[in-house]
């Protein structure tokens, strides 16, 4: 296990009290000044790595700012927690391993180690195994159980296990089979299943049960449900679970006891967090939508990105400026959400999926030894695609009184040209960075012959930051890139923040909770309730109105 040095707290380092400084002396500079002062900083403010060009010139920082972060992620050991994390070391100390995502889209042939063992060629056999059950279930070679082949496949996870799945599927559609169905079930809400099933055909079926520990309450109630689906729509006979159910877990033992053959299960490791998954077995309803080699182009993205981020000077590396971004406005401005806004409609889930990324990852008050935090760690993270966000919520990001930094995302080709859609839609991402820049002032609106009582109402202050992503086109590789970006920003802020990046301890509570109840529920007497008076009350309440057990 990894024994963390004993590391100065953040505040006290010189790096974060010269930031203080000089976001005192920033903090009024309007990006009207920024940009008239300097015409090129469109260009100088913008790094195209990776296949993705960002443009951070959107944002309230210096060349001294970006010299003064760049220093502070110096400071907090950036470049060696990257190196840690490429060597395989167990970087998630409090769980006590490795978080090596990274190994999972290592090209063929590279060693990788963990705990001093090349788990590369394990890995790539999963892989080899996802390839050829994907390409059977594709080309109909594996049959169900009344031998029709799989029309439907429904993915039941939860968390990692699923928003990784899901949002990839609806991110490649346009590369996906369009003669087969997907669905995902997460909810343990029984309307999830119910209505993911209803109209769907048991004998062309196929469930992938994906979690990692295999005991996820959510997870493994739905999957039982499925089972008593297939089973009872198959005629009782309990042989068709074989043909209609295979399972992705790191648990081998639980999978047997379900009743999935393990020859029909995809493993992985403890070292790929479920957050961090979506490209290990984890993965296998996408490889079946999209094909195994779009998969590896997927797979080929992330590893450039990955590269770029353990290679390039942090001052034109792209994670590392998103992330050294977003510490200066969660610590020095004080901002305490971040929206992202794609400007792709395959893209719908993107946000969803950074959620779990972001705030499971970054949502921790200690720090790697333990001490309580006397600083912010990680934002809020929401958004929704764009444009439908701009008749909703931009109202506020232009004149509220809030200040949410916003990465746009977009790209110069779509996949489904028709008329002139994209150059609107790209307008529109593109309009509305430079509104919550600029704004508009006093004097432009009175030029404009608006009438005096309307004048306040229509300012738009504007300094309203943003970063601009520009891909060229929605591939395969081009998903894999933006995931590991996203990725490797949180990382950045984990790192800086000194946390841990990689657990998740504070959703255990809840679990806990839920499962005392549940016993509370199910008992035919007064259960002795022991909770606050409003969980009494609630529960009371719930077991008086539900229909009669
Ligand atoms: O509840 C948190 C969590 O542990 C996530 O981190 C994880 O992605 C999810 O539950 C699902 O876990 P599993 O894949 O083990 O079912």
């Amino acid at each position: 296990m990894t024994v963390e040095p004993k590391r100065p707290p953040l505040t006290d380092l010189p790096e974060w009290k010269a930031l203080g400084e000089h976001f005192r002396k920033i903090r009024d500079v309007h990006l009207r000044e920024f940009f008239a002062g300097d015409p090129k900083r469109g260009e100088r403010f913008a790094v195209e790595d990776a296949g993705l060009y960002l443009d951070y010139s959107k944002n309230r920082i210096t060349g001294e700012t970006l010299a003064l972060l760049v220093a502070l992620a110096e400071a907090c050991g950036l470049s060696q927690r990257i190196e840690a994390m490429f060597r395989g070391e167990k970087i998630n100390t409090t769980e006590g391993r490795a978080a090596l995502h990274v190994a999972l889209r290592m090209p063929r042939g590279r060693p990788v180690f963990v705990d001093g063992q090349d788990v590369g060629s394990a890995m790539h056999e999963v892989l080899d195994r996802m390839a050829d059950f994907a390409g059977r279930v594709r080309d109909g070679a594996w049959k169900g159980y009344t031998g029709k082949r799989i029309r439907n496949v429904i993915n039941i996870g939860i968390g990692g296990s699923d928003l990784g799945p899901v949002m990839a599927y609806e991110a490649l559609r346009h590369y996906s089979r369009r003669d087969m169905t997907f669905r995902f079930v997460s909810n343990i809400d029984g309307t999830d299943f119910a209505e993911a099933a209803r109209d769907l055909n048991a004998e062309e079926t196929l469930f992938i049960v994906s979690s990692k520990t295999f005991t996820t309450v959510e997870t493994m109630t739905n999957a039982r449900t499925a089972r008593r689906w297939t089973v009872q729509a198959l005629g009782g006979d309990e042989r068709s679970v074989a043909r209609h159910f295979v399972a992705v877990s790191t648990n081998a033992g639980e999978v047997a006891k379900f009743g999935i053959d393990t020859a029909h299960m995809f493993g992985f490791w403890d070292w790929v967090g479920g957050r961090y998954s979506m490209d290990s077995a984890i993965g296998l309803s996408t490889m079946i939508a999209i094909g195994p080699e779009n998969f590896r182009a997927m797979l080929d993205g992330f590893h450039a990105m990955d590269e770029h981020f353990r290679t390039a000077p942090f001052a034109r590396n792209l994670p590392a400026l998103m992330g050294l971004l977003s510490v200066w406005y969660n610590n020095f401005f004080g901002a305490q959400t971040s929206a992202v806004l794609p400007y792709d409609r395959y893209l719908k889930r993107f946000p969803a999926y950074l959620q779990q990324l972001t705030m499971e990852s970054n949502g921790k008050h200690v720090t790697l030894e333990g001490a309580y935090v006397d600083y912010e760690t990680g934002p809020v993270f929401w958004g929704e695609p764009g444009t439908n966000g701009q008749h909703s919520f931009y109202q506020l990001l232009h004149q509220g009184t809030k200040l949410v930094p916003c990465d746009f995302i977009g790209f110069c080709r779509t996949l489904n040209p028709l008329g002139n859609h994209h150059d609107l839609l790209m307008a529109n991402l593109f309009a509305q960075t430079e509104a919550l820049a600029l704004g508009r002032t006093e004097d432009e609106l009175r030029a404009e012959g608006t009438p005096d009582r309307l004048v306040a109402h229509r300012i738009c202050k504007g300094n309203r930051p943003s970063n601009t992503i520009l891909g060229e086109e929605l591939t395969p590789g081009t998903l894999g890139r933006l995931v590991a970006l996203y990725e490797h920003s949180v990382f950045t802020q984990g790192v800086v923040w000194q946390i841990d990046s990689f657990d998740q301890w504070g959703v255990e509570l809840g679990k806990v909770l839920a499962k005392k109840i549940v016993a509370e529920l199910g008992e035919t007497g007064e259960p002795d309730l022991r909770h606050d008076s409003s969980t009494n009350a609630l529960i009371r309440r719930y077991r008086r109105f539900r229909p009669p057990q």
